[in-house]
């Protein structure tokens, strides 16, 4: 299908380890949309990881960065964007997402999440907190802010990268976005 009628960004939000990156490449394909992945993008400009952003600068320097990030990418042209789990923490990332383009939830139960980020050393929040219990209460806290910033939802649990993109594909066609 020829997905001329995407004149906004999507901003991809949810939980770390939901899929949102996963999503974004699939889904920017069946658009027709360039993508951007809001943390590789963040690596690239400081030259440094995630982790060593936290150690070196804090997490407050890290979530300015993202927050300027959201206006930079949300100003440029229509894109896919993978954004950090963090994001939608922010009222100011909340207002700016909906201002600039049309923003999907990507969720997951708290156990599916565990098992896709157990291995990963690159979360600094899960860092010491690698548990599901820790998981389904830092969601639970998050999730107010992230159904306020979302425009709706999907479930990814049980679904491939390619079902959920065309679910996404099709919910923003209904849309009109
Ligand atoms: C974070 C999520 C991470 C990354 C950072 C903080 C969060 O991104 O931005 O580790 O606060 O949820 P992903 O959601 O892409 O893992």
């Amino acid at each position: 299908m020829s997905e001329k009628w995407v004149k906004k960004s999507v901003f991809l939000i949810g939980f770390m380890g939901v899929g949102k990156s996963s999503i974004t490449l699939e889904l920017g394909h069946l658009l027709g949309l360039d993508t951007v992945e809001m943390d590789d993008y963040i690596v690239q400009q400081e030259g440094r990881s995630i982790p060593e952003i936290f150690d070196q600068d804090g997490e407050g320097y890290f979530r300015q960065v993202e927050s300027n990030l959201v206006v930079t990418l949300g100003e440029g042209n229509p894109r896919v964007i993978s954004c950090g789990g963090g994001v939608p923490m922010r009222e100011e990332n909340r207002k700016n997402m909906k201002k600039y383009g049309t923003v999907v939830l990507l969720t997951a139960r708290p156990e599916t999440i565990f098992e896709r980020v157990r291995h990963d050393q690159n979360r600094p929040l899960l860092k010491d907190n690698m548990n599901v219990e820790y998981i389904a209460g830092l969601m639970a806290q998050r999730q107010p802010a992230y159904e306020q910033a979302a425009d709706f939802a999907v479930s990814t649990d049980g679904k491939t990268p390619a079902e959920i993109s065309r679910e996404v594909a099709a919910l923003l066609a209904q849309r009109q976005h």
